[in-house]
């Protein structure tokens, strides 16, 4: 049986420790409470009771989720200064875990790869690059490739090379009354660890924050970012910025003009060599029969994302286990499962197109991104068009 008293003395013990800076036993104490929670909602009689476990459950989550959103540690240098520094990471996934995106892998070399670790050929560059942004509709690969540029220049260099992985979202409450600081404290961070990536993931929260209640804090924010970019650009750090993002119309548009981020790039959804990889990928992870048509498969999931690529060979599991338990076999997941998952999928990238002709409609989208959004949007269109008139 759970105990509301001792939930509720773990719930203010974390709270005490959160207050003396001690985050990692408050992130200790505030799982333990969560847990205590959820017993306690399992075994509540009425609805009342059921509400306010879950609440506090949900508060628990919360603090441990804003504890672990900034990776950052608080060091004291002695004299009481507080210092922090962000922690640095060094993910293992390589490009293997990344299909297609041929065109953008070998801008990648070029953008960032080559000038951290080849910084001797410089001389070539009439400017240096040191910023790039990735847009596109969601689920499409941005923070799954970024994620293993690391683990890549480490497969082919046996170099190491670390990145300080930031949720923008997730940074932007803790950071009011600070943003500077923080800001400078990540590109310190990443200086005295060169070559390092920075990266901002969900980077329009900036431009968010600048147009809400509180727009003096997103300006901040953003000029303390060029400032320190800039900096990166004259002292020719081995330090390179990526930031990614879903919503291109939200994003502050002093961000993308020339001298800041200079390149932003669009990811499209997966092409069929790509999509053919990727079911290659997933399905290879599973039990499958001989009878996989990856071509097919790839033609029927047109203007599908990674992500619902991803969804389509988890559903198509789903199904194989459940009629293996029913006829107590180990039948291998098989094309059908495959179709039926397909057939059963909405690629959710209509809903991002849906929401960027708005954005064109109201004129909301920074010419920079424009362009190339309608060309993708107009080839899908035309497609589906086709193919209707195929069908008929
Ligand atoms: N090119 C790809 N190769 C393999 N998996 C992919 C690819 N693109 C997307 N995925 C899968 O889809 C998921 C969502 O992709 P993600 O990078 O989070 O999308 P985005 O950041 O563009 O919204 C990833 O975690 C990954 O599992
Ligand atoms: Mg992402």
């Amino acid at each position: 049986m759970a105990s509301p008293e001792v939930a509720n003395n773990y719930y203010m013990a974390a709270k005490r420790k959160l207050e003396e800076g001690d985050d990692l036993a408050a992130m200790s104490l505030f799982e333990k409470a969560a847990y205590e929670y959820i017993d306690l909602k399992r075994e509540a009689t009425n609805d009342y009771s059921r509400k306010t476990y879950d609440d506090r459950k949900n508060d628990c989550l919360n603090y441990i989720k804003q504890i672990k959103a900034p990776k950052k540690q608080r060091i004291s240098d002695g004299n009481n200064v507080e210092k922090i520094t962000y922690n640095v990471e060094f993910p293992q996934t390589d490009y293997s875990c990344v299909a297609g995106m041929k065109e953008l892998k070998e801008k990648i070399d070029d953008l960032i790869i080559t000038p951290l670790m080849k910084p001797e050929y410089a001389e070539y560059d009439l400017e240096q690059s040191s910023g790039t942004i990735l847009y596109g509709p969601p689920g499409c690969g941005k923070t799954h490739i970024i994620r293993s540029i690391p683990g890549e220049i480490k497969k082919r260099t046996g170099q190491r090379v670390g990145i300080i992985d930031l949720a923008v979202s997730d940074i932007l409450d803790q950071w009011v009354g600070s943003t500077e600081k923080h800001i400078k404290a990540i590109f310190e961070t990443a200086k005295q660890n060169e070559p390092c990536i920075i990266f901002f993931d969900e980077i329009e929260g900036i431009g968010m924050s600048r147009s809400s209640h509180n727009s003096s804090y997103g300006k901040r924010f953003v000029d303390e970012l060029l400032k320190d970019i800039s900096k990166i650009r004259e002292e020719n750090k081995r330090v390179y910025i990526i930031g990614a993002t879903n919503h291109p119309a939200s994003l502050d548009p002093a961000l993308i003009r020339p001298g800041r981020f200079d390149e932003a790039i669009l990811i499209s959804p997966p092409d069929f060599d790509a999509r053919k990889e990727m079911f290659e990928l997933y399905v290879g992870k599973l039990p499958y029969s001989n009878d996989i048509d990856y071509k097919q498969l790839a033609l029927l999931s047109e203007d599908f994302s990674g992500a619902d690529i991803k969804k389509v060979c988890r559903d198509a599991g789903k199904i194989a286990k459940k009629r293996a338990i029913r006829n107590n076999t180990k039948d291998p997941i098989n094309q059908n499962d495959l179709l039926v998952a397909i057939e059963n999928t909405y690629p959710s990238v209509y809903h991002w197109y849906d929401e960027m002709e708005k954005m064109l409609k109201k004129g909301k989208l920074d010419k920079i991104f424009a362009k190339e959004i309608v060309e993708l949007i107009e080839s899908s269109k035309k497609r589906r068009f086709n193919n209707e008139n195929c069908i008929q």
